[in-house]
C-alpha cells in the first residue's frame, strides 16, 4: 500500500510516475514537524534495520551513521563522507517483529538521513524547506516494499545485451592508435571484451560532441572497431566549453539553453574544458536540443555513453576565483587594509587562504549563483541540485527514442537521482585501488537496486591510487556479477589493462567466467527490470526469520538462484560464509573446469585461490553455463549446460538484445 502525502508546495522532479492521490493529515509512522523547515523523527528500536538510500558510503543496514543527499563529486570515499554522486532518498525501516515500511522523500536539494548517528535509537530526516512529498509504503516485507516503490517511479532501464559483456577504459587514452592499442592486446591475449570506453582526450578540446584530429573519419573508426566486435562508448561532460566557432556553444548561446545568473547572463564555471556553460538541463526545451546533440555521435554509429560531471562539478567559477584572487591580494600586498606585515606573516591567514582555495571547488556559494527556467520559472540552482545529472541522462533519454527509435543505447550517469533509473545506470565514481572498496563496491549493489538502479558497476581495480595484480584479480571476480562489468583507472597511476599483468591466463579465465554466466546473469537481470525485482538482494530480504542472515552484508542474492560471496582481502586464501539453508559451493577453476560441493546451513571456510571465482546455487536449483566467449555476439548456447542441483527448471530469458523492450 502506497500512501502519498504533500507538505508545502513541491518541486515537480518526476520522480514518481504513477498518479497517487494524497491523503490527508500525516503518515502513522514517527512524527513531523514543518515549523522550521522539514523534520521527520522515529524512534528505533535496538534490532531495527534501516536499508536503502541508493549510492551511499557504508554498509547495506544504514543505521549509526549520517548520509547527506547531496549530489558531490568527491573522489575520496572514505568511510567520513556523507554524501556521493547519487541522491537517492529512499529507505526502508524494517522493525524486528513490527512492520516493516517504506519512505520515500521527493525533496530535490539537499537532505539529511541522520540514522542513529545523532542518537543511537532515533533517526531523523530534515531539510531546509518543508516542501516535499512524502510517499510511505507499507508491504509485508522490505522486499515487497521494494517492488511497490519501484512500480510507481516506472520501469528501470534496459541496456543492450552486449553492454553485459567486459569493458576497457581508463583516462589518458587520446587518439585512434590508444583505442586500437587495447582493442588489439585483449583480442592478441583472447581476453573477452565487449567495449573500449572513450575519456575526455577522444575529443576536441574537451568539446561535447567532437572528436579530436586524430579520427579524420569517426564513422570508419567506429566501424573498424565494430568489426572487431568492439563498441566504443564515448564520455560526454555537462559543461559545454565556451569558445567562438563552436557551434554548441554558439547556439546553445544564441537560443537561450544554459543556465543563467540572476542577472540573465550565462553562468560560466571552469570544468576540462577551461570555462564552460552548464545546459539548462531543467528547461525541457533544453533538454531537448542537448538530447539531440547525441545524434552526432549515433550517427557515427556510437551506441553507448556515460554522462560525467554532472553534480554539475565545477572547478570555479567566475565569481569564486575572484573572491580568492582577492584575498590573495590582501595577504600578499603591502599596506593592505594597513596592517600587511601582520596579515603576511599570520599563519592563520596562510591557512585561511588553503581553504580558500580548496573551497572553490564544487562551492555552496557557486550551486547559489545560477538559475534554471523550469516552464517559465526561474529557480535557483541549489534548490534542485539533486536533480542536475537526472536531467542529462533522461535529456539523452528522451532523445534515443527519437534519434535511434527502438534500438536500446548503452547509458549511465555518474550523478543521479530516483527518475534517472527509468533512463540509464549509474556506475559509482571514482573509488579507489583500495580493498575497502571493494567491499564499499559489493555493499552498495543491492542499496542501488532498492532505488530501481539495476544497470551498474563500479571502476574495477579502483580508479585512483595504483591497483595490485591481486586487487584487480579479486575485484573482477566480483565485477563477473555486475551488470556493468569495466575496468576504469585515472590518468597518471598504473596501467592496469588485464594484460598488463603477469598473469594473463587467469585475467582470460576471471573474465570469461562472465561470459559463461551471460545467459544467466542476463536473464535475472532482465526478469528484476520487468517485474520491478532486484538483482542483487541482501540475505535478509529472503531469509527474513533467520537473525544471522540478517547480519550478513559481505554475500548478496543475485536473482533466484545464486548467492555470491567474493573475497575482499589481501592475502587470503579464501573467506567465511554463512549459509542461510544448504547450497552447492561451485568455483570456475582456471582449466576450465568446476568444483562443486552440497555445504550444509551454517558456517564455511571456503578456499578461494586468486584464479578462481566463487558462487553458491541455492538448495534444489540450477543455473544455464555456456562455453567462454570473445564477446557477447559470440556466445554459443548450444553449449549450454545446467549447472546446479538435479532436475532444476530454469527460465531463460532470450530476445535480441537490441531493440527496446516494450
Ligand atoms: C571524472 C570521472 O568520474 C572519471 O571516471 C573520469 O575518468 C574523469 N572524470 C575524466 O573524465
Amino acid at each position: 500500500m502506497v500512501r502519498k502525502y504533500v507538505f508545502g508546495c513541491p518541486f515537480e522532479t518526476e520522480a514518481v510516475t504513477e498518479a497517487i492521490t494524497p491523503e490527508t493529515g500525516t503518515p502513522e509512522y514517527g512524527t513531523i514537524l514543518t515549523e522550521k523547515g522539514f523534520l521527520f523523527t522515529l524512534a528505533l528500536e535496538g534490532q531495527d534495520a534501516v536499508y536503502g538510500l541508493g549510492e551511499a558510503n557504508r554498509g547495506i543496514n544504514k543505521r549509526g551513521y549520517v548520509y547527506v543527499s547531496n549530489c558531490t563529486d568527491d573522489p575520496e570515499h572514505t568511510e567520513n563522507k556523507v554524501s556521493l554522486y547519487g541522491a537517492h532518498n529512499f529507505i526502508i525501516v524494517d522493525r524486528k517483529g513490527k512492520d516493516t515500511f517504506g519512505m520515500f522523500f521527493d525533496y530535490p536539494s539537499s537532505i539529511r538521513f541522520d540514522i542513529g548517528y545523532t542518537k543511537s535509537e532515533e533517526l531523523t530526516v530534515s531539510c531546509e524547506e518543508a516542501d516535499l512529498y512524502l510517499y510511505v509504503i507499507t508491504g509485508e516485507n522490505a522486499y515487497d516494499i521494494v517492488k511497490q516503490f519501484r512500480r510507481i517511479i516506472g520501469r528501470s532501464y534496459i541496456p543492450p545485451k552486449y553492454a553485459f559483456g567486459f569493458g576497457q577504459s581508463r583516462w589518458g587514452y587520446r587518439n585512434a592508435e590508444d583505442f586500437r592499442h587495447v582493442a588489439e592486446e585483449y583480442r592478441k591475449h583472447n581476453i573477452p571484451i565487449d567495449m573500449v570506453y572513450m575519456d575526455i582526450d577522444y575529443m576536441q578540446d574537451y568539446k561535447d560532441f567532437t572528436v579530436n584530429q586524430s579520427f579524420p573519419d569517426f564513422k570508419a573508426f567506429v566501424d573498424e572497431m565494430k568489426e572487431k566486435k568492439i563498441h566504443l562508448i564515448p564520455i560526454i561532460d555537462a559543461g559545454v566549453k565556451i569558445e567562438e566557432g563552436y557551434d554548441v556553444y554558439e547556439e546553445g548561446v544564441r537560443e537561450n539553453m544554459f543556465c543563467k545568473r540572476e542577472d540573465g547572463t550565462d553562468f560560466a564555471a571552469a570544468v576540462w574544458p577551461g570555462l564552460t556553460h552548464f545546459p539548462d538541463m531543467l528547461n525541457p526545451e533544453a533538454r531537448r536540443w542537448f538530447g539531440r546533440k547525441y545524434k552526432i555521435l549515433t550517427d557515427a554509429g556510437i551506441d553507448g555513453f556515460w554522462n560525467d560531471m554532472n553534480e554539475p562539478a565545477i572547478f570555479f567559477s567566475e565569481e569564486g576565483m575572484e573572491e580568492v584572487k582577492q584575498f590573495l591580494k590582501g595577504y600578499l600586498e603591502e599596506g593592505q587594509d594597513g596592517n600587511a606585515e601582520q596579515e603576511k606573516g599570520n599563519p592563520f591567514q596562510a591557512f585561511k587562504l588553503r581553504g580558500k582555495i580548496n573551497s572553490l571547488a564544487n562551492s555552496p556559494e557557486d550551486y547559489r549563483r545560477f538559475y534554471h527556467n523550469v516552464n517559465g520559472k526561474k529557480v535557483r540552482h541549489d534548490k534542485v541540485h539533486n536533480l542536475f545529472g537526472y536531467n542529462m541522462t533522461r535529456a539523452a533519454g528522451e532523445a534515443f527514442g527519437e534519434i535511434t527509435p527502438g534500438k536500446r543505447i548503452l547509458m549511465f550517469s555518474r550523478s543521479s537521482y530516483i527518475g534517472m533509473h527509468r533512463y540509464g545506470g549509474v556506475w559509482m565514481g571514482d573509488n579507489k585501488s583500495w580493498w575497502s572498496h571493494l567491499l564499499l563496491n559489493l555493499k552498495m549493489l543491492p542499496s542501488l537496486n532498492m532505488c530501481g538502479f539495476l544497470y551498474t558497476g563500479a571502476d574495477l581495480g579502483g580508479f585512483g591510487a595504483d591497483t595490485t595484480e591481486d586487487l584487480l584479480l579479486r575485484w573482477l571476480a566480483l565485477g563477473v556479477f555486475t551488470p556493468l562489468m569495466r575496468n576504469h583507472a585515472a590518468l597518471g597511476t598504473r596501467e592496469q589493462e588485464c594484460y598488463q599483468f603477469g598473469r594473463t591466463n587467469d585475467f582470460r579465465h576471471v573474465i570469461g567466467v562472465r561470459y559463461r554466466l551471460l545467459p544467466y546473469l542476463y536473464s535475472e537481470f532482465m526478469k528484476a527490470a520487468l517485474h520491478d525485482g532486484m538483482y542483487f538482494r541482501p540475505l535478509a530480504f529472503d531469509y527474513t526469520d533467520d537473525d544471522m542472515a540478517r547480519e550478513v552484508e559481505d554475500q548478496l542474492l543475485l536473482g533466484n538462484e545464486i548467492m555470491i560471496a567474493p573475497v575482499y582481502t589481501q592475502n587470503a586464501g579464501g573467506r567465511y560464509v554463512y549459509l542461510p539453508e544448504e547450497m552447492m559451493f561451485v568455483k570456475f577453476l582456471p582449466d576450465g573446469t568446476l568444483h562443486k560441493e552440497v555445504l550444509e546451513k551454517g558456517h564455511h571456510y571456503v578456499k578461494v585461490a586468486l584464479n578462481e571465482v566463487p558462487l553458491f546455487i541455492r538448495k534444489g536449483k540450477a543455473i544455464p553455463v555456456v562455453d567462454a566467449a570473445q564477446c557477447v555476439d559470440e556466445i554459443n548456447m548450444e553449449t549450454k549446460q545446467m549447472l546446479g542441483y538435479e532436475g532444476a527448471e530454469y527460465d531463460l530469458y532470450e530476445d535480441d538484445g537490441v531493440s527496446t523492450v516494450e
